[in-house]
């Protein structure tokens, strides 16, 4: 049976190589160290299951989930988007989902025709780039390069590319690159999706994954008038290690957030009510839960950081998320090198290119393993030879 061709249309999976050889050393009885996912390594947090215990017995939410969410989860939104950002939506503006995942995979599908432009970050997250392309569109990509703190030239975009353009992904804190946007860069980017008419989709599952206060990220929607052209996507996934329950949500204009609606409604019958009323009241329940998941990975970054540091490697250097971003030594591609640590350290981190063709000088590793863990890793690469 042969697939669409719209799946054919697909990039082909970069990290294929890697997962063969990967296999191929745990067959061969070799210790791996697995610092290629970002996937929390710590389990949901104990109040947060109790709080999904609670709520599965609620026969209430035994029957079909409420389309765009339950009436306490959205409530639950609303009241967090004003205590975090202060900034004011309402029931309407607001939708559950299941993972940031959902949302920006689907939201092609409600507002490109064939043709249209997605704006799409280099490196990005690999969701933007198949959403794109299951729906039609056509991506054009935006270095991220470390000169600009990587965030896109938005006037290096041509003109004609921004007339064709219908969404602009944007992600910060930033996957790979752990890079942070602050307001200028939003004001900027949001005067460019009025001049334009374009949606920008500002993918946030790294929002509270932050190791400063000072860095703590603001909200587009905390710049007046970006409600006509911005969505936004939370999520529960990395601020509660909650990457297995799928619960996140949208806020934005009424508009965008009815497109991804009925796209959905056609799809998928919405985001598990039980999750979504544990989901609400961790919102506001969790704080130390919170701080601690933040401090962890703060502390794993300084370890690896300074570690790497030590062995001469250049490490941008992270505020926030669950990665560090290096730059390759030498003439490696990002795949080589990635095999190469792969092979000779049992190391499994993800090469730059399967983020984009821009990131094909660095590799990501992802702080999802305990200190000691570090610690090995880096004793490996010690006795690594160039
Ligand atoms: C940038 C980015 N967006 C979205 C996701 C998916 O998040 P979720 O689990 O909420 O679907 C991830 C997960 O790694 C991510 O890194």
């Amino acid at each position: 049976m042969d697939v669409a061709k719209r799946l054919k249309k697909l990039p082909p999976y970069i990290f294929a190589e890697i997962d063969r050889k990967k296999k191929a050393a745990i067959e061969a009885g070799k210790s791996i160290i697995n610092i290629g996912i970002g996937d929390p390594d710590r389990p949901t947090p104990k109040k947060i299951l109790d709080f999904i215990k609670e709520a599965a017995d609620n026969t209430a939410n035994h029957t079909y989930p409420i389309g765009k969410g339950s009436k306490v989860f959205k409530q639950a939104v609303v009241k967090w988007m004003s205590k975090r950002f202060g900034v004011t939506v309402n029931d309407n503006e607001v939708m559950a989902l299941i993972g940031a995942k959902d949302g920006i995979t689907h939201l092609p599908l409600a507002f490109v025709n064939p043709g249209d432009v997605v704006l799409i970050p280099d490196p990005g997250y690999p969701g933007y780039t198949s959403g794109t392309i299951l729906s039609g569109g056509t991506p054009y990509y935006m270095p991220l390069k470390e000169s600009n703190g990587f965030l896109p030239d938005l006037d290096a975009i041509p003109e004609k590319v921004y007339k064709k353009a219908k969404i602009m992904h944007l992600n910060y804190p930033n996957n790979p690159t752990s890079a942070m946007a602050d307001l200028k860069f939003y004001k900027k980017a949001i005067a460019k999706a009025k001049k334009y008419g374009f949606i920008i989709s500002q993918d946030a599952p790294y929002s509270e994954v932050y190791f400063d206060p000072k860095d703590k990220p603001v909200s587009m929607l905390q710049i007046p008038g970006a409600k006509e052209h911005v969505i936004e996507f939370y999520s529960m996934s990395k601020t509660y290690n909650m990457t297995g329950w799928r619960v996140g949500f949208a806020v934005g204009g009424e508009k965008i957030i009815n497109g991804l609606a009925l796209v959905k409604e056609n799809m998928d019958s919405g985001t598990v009510s039980a999750l979504q009323e544990a989901s609400a009241r961790a919102l506001f329940e969790c704080e130390k839960e919170e701080k601690e998941i933040r401090d962890l990975y703060k502390k794993r970054a300084k370890i690896f950081t300074k570690g790497l540091r030590e062995l001469g490697y250049e490490v941008i250097e992270s505020k926030g998320t669950l990665y560090l971003w290096i730059k390759i030594p030498g003439k490696y591609t990002s795949m080589e090198f990635a095999s190469k640590l792969l092979e000779e350290a049992g190391l499994v981190l993800t090469p730059g290119i399967g983020f984009g063709k821009s990131a094909d000088k660095y590799v990501r590793i992802a702080l999802t393993v305990e200190e000691p863990v570090i610690h090995q890793a880096l004793e490996r690469l010690k006795n690594l030879k160039f």
